[in-house]
């Protein structure tokens, strides 16, 4: 009997590998999602996960899955891209109606294709269509080998003679297994962005979406972290980081269906968002970018970080310029006068470019405060008598570049050109206005809304061709939601980041080496979309140097710290050492007033600037690892690594706020090379003040990361930065 069973058993699962022709491999240096065709010719993923050693393994896994082909659990089959109707009773990631009105949508296998872009790079290209309906769908899964990344996405299109509704269309559903299942989220409000909450994902569905238009991430992130069968740590934990790229509506999905599985869903809201799909229309949904790590959360913000880098964020390869700005010294109160001093500051300080913030617009409702003037791009002509072109040339001749504070996507009613364009503006018929800091947003769906938006920055170019530095705000999210543009307001949402991002991408054209700051009254739209077309981004308009280590740790679980903007100000009431040391650890800026520095705290403030041109490399190149985190420990420490494992920087923040005793264990070093031997010594002393850190021993990388390093940090010397080197 028992011979029977195990001939049967083999019969079986021989025939199960018969059904499975087609193994499509999509991989990276460790990750593996293996597809299949399965017995109905649905494309299913058979494995995903650490990359097996033998390619020709991954056809076993499935006949070892719980669920075969052939058994009647066909409700939670592991579709690689999840259709609704028919069998599919769970989430889908696409959603239909048929132009006959038929809900349902059956996607088979029909082949595929991977074409080699360079070495570290492939893109495998998947075609499904329906057997009953003209309807077909492209999954694009394009791999980044060393960097462990993979984006995926999809093209919907189809033939059928009248057009078919689109109700949902996420760019890619992923199915994990394990025994359970751990989400890392981030939540976001003004000035407390990236507040991060960790849950069990139990059974259901848990969603994080945002259907707020513009300022998206004003209450969840729209990056997160799963882990599985338990919380990750720094470096310990099977983890997935994924982020979607795409600076609208959002929505992520997170359904743990029967014992063993999570379906992650990620893509467009469909909120308000039934997109009409004309015949021979091809849809293309955004990116969805993810890694998976098996050593921890430190691995997978390394392998993102890295990604952006080098694919991802605008000029993340190259330089960036350190900012005096002042929004926070002047607000809305400054003259020609002010601005020549802030541009002296500019040069004493030794920072390269001054930020002229919001106020320097309108003049029939001129910009004093945030209630007149947005939409009007014209100098204010009674705070800069000299208008805006002399300034630039100031700047020129001061040693110092210029840049311009915008928000070229609102208008506030008290505006010209809400006078002159009433019909621009998102308003829903008949019905009150509502405003966000008294603004209105105006309707980028409109061709002509998008020119506008476009030539107020392209004038801005040809009024001061020495402009060098766009911070590009954005204060409202979007009430009104009506287009008085569109014919079908379902598209409203997906037209208005259309339209805003062909103006993004043709400044960008224009202008390609222009740093631009992406900022939305703090970090509330920070995504890899936008980051296509910015440099950097405003993290927070909570500066408070103490809060900032907390927000500028969790964004670095997804955004490298080349693109995080940090100002050191008068917010808080920590030693001025401490919030530029907290300022170093991303892109270093200014926005205080130089002139009443005191002498030691200038001297300081000028030698932090150059201080920061001998580190900023590895700050912005460099591998991060967090080494230390703000929430368990007295004190925080983040280290950043050269490539070669030559040089490396730590910063070090006491953080406690009881009384303790000034006792620390050593912080633990990682991401050197074990077998140099380095120097420690600390750098960016405050003037008069000596390091009590013996820099005279070397110590070998493995001692440093086996037993670690005392950087010394106390209530009296709440920030410490090191500096490692190899001998
Ligand atoms: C909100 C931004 O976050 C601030 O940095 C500043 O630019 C103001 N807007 C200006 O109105």
């Amino acid at each position: 009997m028992k011979k029977i069973m195990s001939s049967l058993m083999a019969l079986l699962l021989a025939c199960q590998l018969a059904h499975a022709q087609e193994t499509i491999i999509v991989s990276t240096k460790n990750l593996a999602l293996a597809l299949e065709k399965d017995a109905d010719n649905n494309l299913v993923v058979a494995y995903f996960g650490q990359k097996l050693a033998m390619a020709d393994e991954y056809r076993k896994v499935r006949p070892l899955d719980k669920y075969k082909p052939g058994n009647d659990d066909l409700f939670n089959r592991r579709e690689a891209y999840v259709t609704g109707g028919s069998v599919n009773l769970l989430e889908p990631a696409l959603a239909v109606t048929q132009s006959n009105g038929d809900k349902s949508l059956v996607l088979h296998y029909v082949s595929s294709k991977v074409n080699r872009i360079d070495a570290n790079q492939t893109l495998t290209e998947i075609l499904l269509t329906d057997p009953q309906y003209q309807f077909e769908v492209k999954l694009f899964y394009h791999t980044y080998e060393n960097q462990d990344v993979i984006e995926q996405w999809s093209e919907i299109l189809h033939h059928q003679k009248k057009a078919v509704v689109l109700n949902k269309y996420a760019s890619a559903c992923l199915t994990l297994s394990g025994n359970k299942f751990f989400l890392k989220n981030q939540r976001n409000g003004w000035g407390q962005e990236m507040s991060p909450e960790e849950q069990e994902l139990l059974h259901g569905i848990r969603t994080i979406d945002s259907k707020l238009g513009t300022r998206t991430n004003l209450l969840h992130s729209s990056s997160f972290m799963v882990s599985m069968d338990g919380p990750a740590t720094e470096d310990e934990g099977t983890v997935l980081a994924g982020s979607l790229e795409w600076n609208g509506n959002f929505r992520l999905d997170f359904e743990t269906f029967d014992e063993y599985y999570l379906r992650i869903t990620a893509g467009v809201n469909n909120y308000a968002s039934a997109y009409t799909l004309q015949p021979n229309e091809t849809f293309t949904t955004p990116k969805f970018v993810y890694t998976v790590s098996t050593t921890g959360r430190g691995q997978a913000s390394r392998n993102l970080q890295r990604w952006a880098r080098d694919y991802r964020l605008c000029n993340g390869t190259k330089d960036r310029l350190t900012i005096l700005n002042n929004w926070e010294t002047t607000y809305f109160d400054f003259d020609d006068q002010k601005l020549s001093h802030l541009l002296d500051d500019t040069k004493t300080l030794g920072a390269d470019v001054f930020l002229l913030d919001d106020g320097w617009f309108g003049n029939k409702y001129p910009r004093n405060g945030a209630t007149s003037g947005l939409g009007d791009w014209q100098v204010n002509k009674a705070k800069l008598k000299n208008g805006i072109s002399s300034l630039g040339k100031e700047a020129t001749e001061k040693g110092v570049k210029l840049g311009l504070w915008i928000e070229p996507e609102m208008v506030n009613p008290k505006s010209e050109l809400y006078e002159q364009h009433p019909d621009w503006v998102l308003k829903e018929p008949g019905r009150k206005e509502y405003y966000m800091r008294n603004q209105l947003v105006l309707d980028l769906s409109n061709p002509a809304v998008q020119q506008f938006v476009y030539n107020t920055v392209e004038n801005l170019f040809k009024e001061v061709p020495q402009l060098a530095f766009i911070k590009w705000d954005c204060n409202s999210l979007i009430y009104n939601a009506y287009s008085p543009y569109l014919k079908n307001q379902d598209h409203f949402y997906l037209e208005y980041v259309r339209g805003l991002n062909s103006v993004l991408a043709k400044v960008r054209k224009q202008h390609p080496d222009v740093p631009m700051m992406l900022c939305a009254g703090g970090g509330t739209r920070v995504d890899y979309k936008s980051l296509e077309y910015f440099t950097e981004f405003w993290a927070s308009d909570n500066t408070n140097a103490y809060d900032r280590i907390f927000i500028q740790w969790e964004y670095s679980y997804y955004f490298p710290s080349i693109a995080v903007d940090n100002h050191v100000t008068e917010m808080g009431k920590q030693p001025i050492k401490f919030r530029t040391d907290v300022a170093m650890m991303g892109k270093l800026g200014f926005d205080l007033k130089v002139h009443e520095l005191t002498p030691d705290d200038l001297t300081f403030c000028q030698q932090a600037v150059k201080v920061y041109d001998t580190i900023k490399h590895l700050v912005w190149h460099g591998e991060q690892y967090r080494l230390q985190d703000p929430y368990n420990n007295k004190v925080a420490a983040i280290a950043y690594v050269s490539p070669d494992k030559l040089e490396a920087v730590i910063f070090n923040y006491y953080v406690s706020t009881k009384f303790e005793t000034p006792i620390n264990l050593p912080i633990k070093m990682k991401g050197l090379d074990p077998s140099k031997k380095y120097s420690v010594r600390e750098i960016n002393l405050y003037p008069g003040t000596k390091s009590p850190v013996n820099s005279e021993p070397t110590y070998s990388g493995d001692f440093l990361m086996k037993v670690g390093f005392n950087p010394e940090a106390t209530a009296r010397r709440t920030s410490v930065i090191l500096k490692v080197t190899a001998i």
